[in-house]
């Protein structure tokens, strides 16, 4: 293992207030990340010294947070290679970001003639929003198939496009395969049937360097809380000439132009999607995180986290009755930093809460994805998600306790 790359969870471990003096195995990065202390410290001082709203006063306190506000949407733009700013509009989640998108796009431009190009593996909040709009308008939604390795069936991705999609949604890295989705080959084939594409970047953004012009994308959702930031932000980036078509999100202040009793007129982008004072200190909080990932490097986080994710499959192979979903990170590389198992005859519920015993955290359920677990017939499985801190001795100790744990619900089932 080349020792640079070994040290990446060594140098990085200590900017993590819950790292220190912590002896507990936290492997549910991709539900959500941990804080680096400049991200806490930030969010502190926004509201220990620069609390102010944004936009709206004349006074010297309200010109810095706005300034620091817009920074953090500069910020932003930079981090996933958008041509401007105002193409960054904050919302809470990435949930947010997706409804957004299918409730008012959606409902600008789909008819009972259309179809909406999804598949089998999206997260909830990548479904739910469609079958709204879809209840609304008519509109039809199809579903691409998953391969036998666990990954998008990008045959059945080309049977399924055609002159009546209007739009494919589609995650970037599965949040329970793990397996990552060839965009750039898919965002070509929107192209050619004048298809949207919107790119649900949650477990990806954290993890590889995104670039929205380089993918050829439309739109891309993000959550602050999987990168390093705070709960309660996240961001929809949308190419500047679909978003000045779209109508606005919700109604309310900021997001306004000129209000009558009658009617009312908006504010240009990105404030016309921004109804209501936003969570200002955590957007500028985002900023902070964004700019500690920039540091680091996304090159070398993906380098290390691939390093771990080969080693943890290895551990997994090791133990009877286990099955991992999606693609092997030896065989594919461009992979997701996690590993989604079930064991033959035990509850993966019953997996976590024992290992919790031992202080180990990981995650066991649906993962949000009930069609998909229906598709593998099973109701729940379990999940270790890594991040650039996690070590190799810590995939050690979880592998030795998840085989005693594996011991002994089989011999007490
Ligand atoms: N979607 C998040 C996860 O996969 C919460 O855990």
């Amino acid at each position: 293992m080349n020792n640079k790359l070994s040290n990446l969870a060594e140098v990085t471990r200590k900017d993590f207030p819950m790292f220190i003096n912590n002896e507990a195995i936290y492997l549910d990065h991709a539900a959500t990340s941990q804080k680096p202390k400049i991200v806490i410290e930030t969010l502190e001082n926004y509201y220990k010294n620069q609390n102010a709203n944004v936009h709206r006063g004349a006074h010297s306190l309200s010109m810095k947070a706005t300034e620091l506000f817009e920074n953090a949407r500069k910020i932003t733009a930079k981090f996933i290679g958008a041509s401007d700013s105002k193409e960054i509009i904050f919302t809470r989640n990435a949930t947010e970001a997706i409804n957004l998108v299918a409730l008012t796009w959606g409902n600008q431009n789909l008819t009972k003639d259309d179809e909406v190009l999804l598949s089998v593996m999206e997260h909830h909040s990548n479904l739910v929003p469609w079958q709204l709009i879809s209840n609304r308008t008519g509109c039809k939604l199809r579903y691409i198939n998953i391969n036998e390795s666990g990954e998008l069936d990008f045959k059945n991705f080309l049977e399924q496009i055609n002159d009546r999609t209007k739009i494919v949604s589609l995650v970037h890295i599965s949040n329970t395969l793990g397996c990552c989705n060839p965009i750039e080959e898919i965002a070509k084939v929107c192209k050619k049937y004048n298809s949207l594409f919107l790119l649900d970047a949650c477990q990806s953004l954290a993890h590889q360097k995104i670039d929205v012009k380089k993918l050829d994308i439309d739109f891309l959702a993000g959550s602050a809380h999987k990168l390093c930031g705070p709960t309660g932000i996240g961001f929809l980036w949308g190419r500047e000439e679909i978003l000045e078509k779209m109508p606005p999100f919700l109604g309310g202040g900021e997001m306004i132009e000129d209000v009558f009793l009658d009617k009312s007129t908006w504010a240009d982008i990105p404030h016309k999607f921004e109804a209501g004072t936003p969570a200002i200190g955590e957007a500028i909080a985002m900023g902070s995180a964004l700019n500690y990932l920039d540091d680091i490097g996304l090159d070398r986080i993906k380098g290390w986290e691939l390093d771990l994710t080969k080693y943890l499959f290895e551990c997994l192979k090791t133990i009877n009755r286990i099955n991992i979903l999606g693609p092997d990170p030896n065989i594919k590389i461009s992979r997701g930093a996690l590993a989604t198992f079930h064991v033959d005859g035990i509850s993966s519920d019953d997996v976590s809460t024992l290992i919790n015993e031992s202080n180990i955290y990981i995650r066991s359920g649906h993962h949000c994805c009930q069609p998909l677990h229906r598709l593998y017939q099973i109701k729940s499985t379990a999940r270790a998600s890594l991040s650039f801190t996690s070590t190799m001795s810590e995939i050690n100790t979880f592998t030795n306790e998840l085989k005693s744990v594996i011991n002994f619900l089989i011999k007490n089932s």
